[in-house]
C-alpha cells in the first residue's frame, strides 16, 4: 500500500496533533526544540497525510557535533507504520543534514528496538559503538538508555 504523505516543517501549533508521539515530556522536549529551530541549530519535520492529519515526526540536531547532523525524536505513529513512510522521514532529515553543508548523518539506538536498527542498517547506516542516550519521563525523572551508536556518510549512495 503507498500511502500519499507530505512533509514540512513542525509549527507551534502542530504540538496539540502530536501525542501519538509520545507523553507530555516528550512533547515537551519537542517544544523546547522549536526554539533551537528558529537559532538554526535544529531541524524539525512532520510528515502528514492529504487531510492535516500528523503521522510523522523526526528532527536533526546540529549541536552535539560540529561535523554531522543527528537524527532525532524519529516517531511513525503505530497505525502507519510499515508503510515506509519512516524511511522517507528519513530521507527529507538526510537532506536537511546535506543541506545544512555537513556530509554525516548519526543517531542512537536503544539495544532493544532491533526493529529501528534493522531500518537504519538498510538505509545504509553502519554501527560506530555503544552510546548512552537520556530523556525526561513522567514524575521529573531522567530515561538513561543503553544503545548503540550509528553513522551514515551521505556521500556515498545508498543501498
Ligand atoms: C522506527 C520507525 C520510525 C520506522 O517507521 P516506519 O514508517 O515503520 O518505517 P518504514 O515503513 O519505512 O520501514 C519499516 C518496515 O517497513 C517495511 N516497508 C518499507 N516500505 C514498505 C512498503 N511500501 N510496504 C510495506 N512495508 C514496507 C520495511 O522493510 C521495514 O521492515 P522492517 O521493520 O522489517 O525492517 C517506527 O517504527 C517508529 O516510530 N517506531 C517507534 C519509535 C522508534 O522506535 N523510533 C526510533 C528510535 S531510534
Amino acid at each position: 500500500m503507498r500511502l500519499r504523505v507530505w512533509f514540512r516543517v513542525l509549527e507551534p501549533a502542530d504540538l496539540t496533533d502530536l501525542d501519538w508521539s509520545g507523553g507530555p515530556e516528550h512533547l515537551r522536549v519537542v517544544a523546547e526544540a522549536i526554539g533551537a529551530a528558529y537559532a538554526g541549530e535544529v531541524v524539525l519535520r512532520v510528515g502528514h497525510l492529504e487531510n492535516g492529519r500528523l503521522v510523522a515526526l523526526g528532527g536533526v540536531d546540529f549541536r552535539p557535533d560540529p561535523e554531522s547532523g543527528l537524527l532525532w525524536m524519529l516517531s511513525v505513529d503505530e497505525r502507519f507504520q510499515s508503510l515506509g513512510i519512516g524511511t522517507r522521514l528519513v530521507h527529507q532529515l538526510e537532506r536537511a543534514i546535506l543541506r545544512h553543508g555537513r556530509t554525516v548523518a548519526r543517531l542512537t539506538v536503544e539495544l532493544d528496538n532491533p526493529r529501528a536498527a534493522s531500518l537504519y542498517r538498510r538505509l545504509g547506516y553502519r554501527q560506530e559503538g555503544p552510546a548512552l542516550d537520556w530523556w525526561p519521563v513522567a514524575g521529573g525523572r531522567t530515561y538513561v538508555a543503553a544503545c548503540t551508536r550509528w553513522a551514515h556518510d551521505l556521500r556515498m549512495p545508498s543501498p
